[in-house]
């Protein structure tokens, strides 16, 4: 038999259909996501026991690291060998993707019956839809904004909790001479875009940020903003430890919590670390905004889409889940270990949990401001190709101190432009 494109499919195929798994049984609910941190796994904990609760098995199907990107390599290889999971955890523009593909299974009558249009806030509705049909289910509201503080370490360098970049590095150098590594980073592109990105946000400002990394303007690309965000950037270089190649962010999120780091900016998940860890928030930890984006607020949405049912009792299987996702009790729970808001606005939040108020209170101003700002680094802005391209830039920047921010602003730009050609 001559190997030709259509056999090597076919043997590829073959192969992953036998690798990954049998075809899944009726009423089992597999479940594809990256949650496999501890306070990450503690919240996928309740999505389980609601599951089983109605009368499901669950199927794990995690797939952990590059915060989803390893996940959703995986899914298409499982999609394509036609065996896809009754549902995954998939975000913003990428939802739009696997739902012009025909992938997704429409659920109009799950929303209407459920009365999503009264639970989800309005700015957060469009990603969810694709043609104005719902495709996927909302969970929460990640802020991703925020700076963490390990207090221990500040009061040991007699440090002050920083409110503006200043005060941020004056901390970090009385950090650094007390023996701590002042700002936490692990070396994964991700991470490091996720520190560009709120430096973006704080140098550029909500619009002029999404004028650059939501509608891709040539004008805010090759802006000044653009290359202030890369010297910022530059400057928090020293101040992170050179062990950070590869290290995942809840190991380094651990580094606060075991005393080590000073600082880290990262996502509210980590805040669901420390919990999982048994810190207190206001003892251990505290958080606050990336300096200067106080008013502003980059949001991640978790949300599952679930893959066309091959029988009734899939169907019915995965109408449970949905239901359940925004019931007020999954709101609550998986959200309190989470680390991140209800997505319904109506769901108390737990007690004494200031970073969750400080949150709230932060997206309630910010959709009343006009300033909700989509998170790029976390794939709410754009698609994994452009986003990929972004990525590879910043960390060219970042390991590289010889590109100058000039040069990385219009390798950005190049980069974009070929990426969305
Ligand atoms: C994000 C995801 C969050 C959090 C984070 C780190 O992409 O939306 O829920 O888990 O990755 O894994």
């Amino acid at each position: 038999m001559r190997l030709t494109l259509k056999t090597l499919c076919a043997s590829v195929i073959q192969s992953t259909l036998l690798y990954i798994t049998p075809a899944a049984h009726a009423s089992e609910v597999e479940v594809l996501h990256w949650w496999t941190s501890a306070g990450e796994a503690k919240a996928a904990s309740v999505l389980r026991a609601g599951i089983e609760q109605r009368g499901h098995q669950w199927r794990d199907f995690a797939v952990g690291g590059q915060a989803g990107i390893s996940a959703m390599n995986t899914l298409r290889i499982r999609a394509i060998s036609g065996n896809p999971p009754l549902a995954a955890q998939i975000k913003g523009p990428e939802i739009t993707e696997w739902a012009r593909l025909g992938f997704l299974r429409n659920l109009n009558d799950i929303a209407e019956a459920e009365h999503w249009e009264d639970k989800i806030p309005a700015p957060l509705r469009d990603v969810m839809q694709y043609q104005g049909d719902y495709v996927a289910a909302p969970i929460n509201i990640h802020r991703v904004n925020w700076l963490w503080i390990n207090l221990r370490a500040f009061k040991d360098a007699g440090a002050a909790i920083p409110h503006d970049f200043e005060s941020f590095f004056t901390a970090a150098d009385k950090l650094q001479q007390a023996g701590y590594i002042p700002l936490a980073l692990g070396g994964e592109p991700w991470q490091v875009a996720t520190l560009f990105d709120t430096l973006a946000l704080s140098v550029m400002g909500p619009e002029h940020y999404q004028q650059a990394f939501l509608d891709f303007d040539r004008e805010a690309l090759l802006s000044d903003g653009v290359t202030k965000s890369f010297s910022l950037l530059a400057k928090m270089r020293p101040y992170t430890d050179s062990d950070n190649l590869g290290r995942n962010w809840s190991d380094t999120t651990r580094l606060l919590i075991d005393n080590r780091a000073g600082m880290q900016v990262m996502g509210d998940w980590a805040k669901g670390e420390f919990l999982a860890a048994n810190q207190q928030e206001g003892k251990n930890f505290t958080c606050v905004a990336v300096p200067g984006t106080e008013q502003a607020f980059s949001y991640n949405i978790d949300s599952f889409v679930f893959f066309k049912p091959n029988n009734a009792e899939e169907r019915q299987s995965q109408t449970d889940m949905a239901e359940y996702l925004l019931t007020p009790q999954f709101q609550r729970d998986f959200n309190r270990y989470k680390g991140s808001l209800p997505i319904r606005l109506d769901i108390p939040l737990p007690n004494g949990d200031t970073c969750a108020e400080k949150s709230r209170q932060a997206f309630l101003y910010a959709e009343q401001h006009n300033t909700l700002s989509p998170s790029m680094s976390h794939g709410l802005s754009t698609t994994r190709y452009v986003q990929s391209a972004i990525f590879d830039v910043i960390n060219e920047f970042f390991y590289n101190p010889k590109q100058t921010p000039e040069e990385a602003t219009q390798a950005l730009y190049r980069a974009i432009l070929s990426a969305q050609a």
